[in-house]
């Protein structure tokens, strides 16, 4: 995602909440590195600070950050713990980063706000497992539908995009590749202002709700 943020032209903050690993895969990008724990609120004021005081304005939000692709339980017998840890991170973090980066999108009267989602977490395909993690997805597209509703006529797009089934660690091996996910995202970054907001999309094609 960041390698092709850069071919893209953009300044790219690559954050983690590993400052080590975080560091090696900045540096193996070739971007700035910036530590970041999404689930936590101080990380996320004194990250967005720093990125402010460093380079005045932010452009792209991309909420990347999940956990917990619960294949391994049901919702009828689903460890309440497990379920919380993913709404913080999968949904709360990807609101407070926004809530912390709205404000310099409104100064400069432009943003694009990409929350990484998944078919998963899409209501017209939902059957049962995955409790945790399908429930912080229905949850994160509707904070996308929120969100984009009240910034309309800003110039900050907001919008869901699913990477597809993807060969990272959360994906497993047998998923494309990841610059193929990071296609599927670099498509919402580069909307023309008068694009689409408020959408849930793979691949700049449409995703039932
Ligand atoms: N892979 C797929 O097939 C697939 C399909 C649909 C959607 N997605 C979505 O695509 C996005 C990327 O997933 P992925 O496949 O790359 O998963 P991944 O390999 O598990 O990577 C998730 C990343 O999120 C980070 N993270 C977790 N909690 C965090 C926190 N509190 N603060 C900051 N970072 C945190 C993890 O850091 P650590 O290394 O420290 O744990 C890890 O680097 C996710 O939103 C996922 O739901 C993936």
């Amino acid at each position: 995602m960041c390698r092709q943020l850069v071919g893209g032209g953009f300044t790219t903050i690559l954050t983690a909440r590993d400052p080590e690993r975080g560091l090696l895969a900045a540096k193996n990008a070739g971007v700035d590195f910036q530590q970041l724990d999404v689930a936590s609120e101080h990380s996320v004021h004194a990250a967005i600070s720093e990125i402010a005081r460093r380079h005045t304005r932010i452009d792209v939000l991309v909420n990347n950050a999940a956990v917990h692709y619960d294949s391994w339980q049901n919702a009828a017998d689903a460890d309440l713990d497990i379920v919380q840890e993913a709404l913080e991170t999968n949904l709360l973090g990807a609101w407070r980063t926004s809530l912390a980066t709205v404000p310099l999108m409104r100064q400069n009267g432009w943003g694009r706000i990409v929350n990484i989602s998944s078919q998963g977490g899409s209501l017209a395909s939902m059957g049962g497992g995955t409790p945790a993690y399908s429930v912080s997805k229905a949850g994160l597209n509707a904070f996308t539908r929120i969100l984009a509703s009240e910034l309309a006529g800003t110039g900050i797009l907001v919008n869901s995009v699913c990477p597809g089934w993807v060969a990272t660690d959360m994906g497993g091996p047998g998923g494309r590749p990841v610059e193929a996910g990071a296609a599927s995202v670099m498509w919402a970054i580069l909307l023309e202002d008068d694009g689409p907001t408020g959408g849930f999309y793979r691949d700049g094609k449409p995703l039932p709700w």
